[in-house]
């Protein structure tokens, strides 16, 4: 993990958040590099799962949101971790990452079963210090809307993008009047005041979520999560991560969120071990029950043709863009040795390469070399985008820096390009070199 973080770092994919003053713990700046990937990601999941099906609808919606929906959807009461303290320091920890870290599994435990867990087993705080009894602590970002601060102008900043999604069903329906099965899709940030922010990105506080809420009968819930399952494992297919690093989760009941009647995790096999990466949740109506008891506006659905009306229950895949992004890194991440040398490259699929191609002159000093260089690359930049022109220390060099980034394709542009159109295309993962001709790129 130290390896990736530091090539991130080093390379301008992801830098810590607020570098400059010291850091601000829990968020992240994406750099150009990382950026790129990350939309990749994302552009990926909404071609997958949204562009590519007749059944989906996206949506964009506001980050702020009314109270109301928060009370609603249960997250005012319920959205908590268990908070203990160093007694002598005052810091502060999750019971279940202690418990967890003092080789205790927290799974399934109540708050008060964590508490007598912490008093059997003797565990102190890192610092050696006794441990507080442990109390609730709401992980949503609170603000306050407008000029006056006010129980009236409370707002958070929302802990989940599902709730927008929500909250536009009937918008949608009586936009569209989709036909049942159908789904409302949505990426944006989501924001958590994480107690122990930790594991690079994996545990953020300002984090993207991509989501969806799938809408149907309550009768037919199994075949849909079902098949959004099998949907899940294409596109974690397309990320390029293999199968063997790909786990199912089916989570206990008392190990669910408060929403859920049945919930499967995908976790994967990170450096830092086998964590969640996303999850689908079969969340009934729920959420759609709740909003139409808050607000009193009818959330039924009226099956097209008929008098038939319910409330569709949801389910709902939802995808942590910056686990996504940590499975790529890690599955793409590899030490290998050329020509005697260690070299480090990352063995990204060529779709979420950030840059596709790098284009260089052999020798930096002959314009005729650059010239024609310069035309290729402008060609390539216009078809492909992804395109770095590179003209920086040797080749060797050049070959090395762009393994390092993940860059499938050098194309180096020497005499013979002068004489007979040929460039020499480098490949990434087996550093063969070939002659191409240039309309070949
Ligand atoms: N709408 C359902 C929901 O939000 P969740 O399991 O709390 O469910 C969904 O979150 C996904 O969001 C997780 O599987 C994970 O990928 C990502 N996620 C959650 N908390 C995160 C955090 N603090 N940092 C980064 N990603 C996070």
């Amino acid at each position: 993990m130290e390896d990736i973080i530091s090539l991130c770092k080093r390379r301008g994919f992801i830098y810590q958040g607020s570098d400059v003053y010291g850091g601000l713990s829990g968020t992240w700046d994406y750099g150009p590099l990382g950026v790129a990937l990350k939309r990749n990601i994302m552009n990926l999941w909404w071609q997958h799962f949204v562009d590519s099906r007749d059944d989906m609808y996206g949506v964009d919606a506001a980050i702020l949101m009314n109270q109301k929906v928060w009370q609603a959807s249960g997250h005012v009461d319920t959205f908590v971790d268990p908070l203990c303290e160093d007694t002598v320091n005052k810091r502060r920890y999750r019971t279940d990452h202690i418990l967890k870290d003092n080789g205790v599994d927290p799974d399934g435990m109540t708050m008060q079963q964590m508490d007598e867990a912490i008093a059997e087993h003797g565990i102190k705080s890192p610092d050696g210090n006794p441990l507080s009894k442990s109390r609730t602590f709401n992980m949503m970002f609170k603000t306050h809307i407008g000029a006056t601060e006010s129980e009236d102008s409370v707002s958070y900043l929302r802990p989940e993008t599902a709730q927008g999604i929500f909250t536009n069903f009937k918008n949608v329906v009586d936009s569209f009047y989709p036909d049942l099965p159908f789904g409302i899709a949505q990426q944006g940030k989501a924001f958590r005041n994480e107690i122990a922010p930790r594991d690079f990105v994996f545990r953020s506080r300002e984090f993207e979520q991509m989501e969806i809420e799938y809408f149907v009968n309550p009768d037919k819930w199994q075949e849909a999560f079902d098949e959004l399952l099998k949907s899940t494992h294409e596109f974690l297919g397309k990320l390029g991560l293999s199968q063997e690093h790909i786990h199912e989760l089916d989570v206990p009941a008392e190990d669910r969120a408060h929403y859920s009647k049945k919930t499967i995790d995908i976790e994967y096999d990170y450096p830092i071990g086998k964590e969640e990466l996303m999850g689908i949740a079969y969340r009934t109506d729920f959420d759609l029950g709740n909003i139409q008891r808050a607000s009193g506006k009818s959330m039924e659905y009226t099956v097209k043709g008929t008098n038939t009306k319910f409330v569709p229950h949801v389910i709902e895949p939802s995808f942590g863009v910056e686990r996504a992004l940590m499975a790529v890194l890690s599955e793409a991440y590899t030490e290998d040795e050329v020509d005697g040398q260690k070299r480090v490259y990352l063995r990204l699929p060529e779709h979420l390469a950030p840059v596709k191609f790098a284009v260089s002159p052999l020798l930096k000093n002959k314009p005729e070399l650059v010239e024609k260089a310069r035309e290729i690359y402008r060609s390539l930049k216009q078809k492909h985008g992804r395109v770095m022109w590179d003209d920086n220390g040797n080749i060797g060099k050049r070959y090395r820096r762009q393994d390092e980034i993940g860059t499938p394709h050098c194309v180096v542009i020497d005499f013979q390009t002068l004489e007979d159109g040929t460039v020499t295309v480098r490949e990434r993962d087996t550093t063969e070199q070939r002659r191409v001709e240039v309309e070949e790129l």
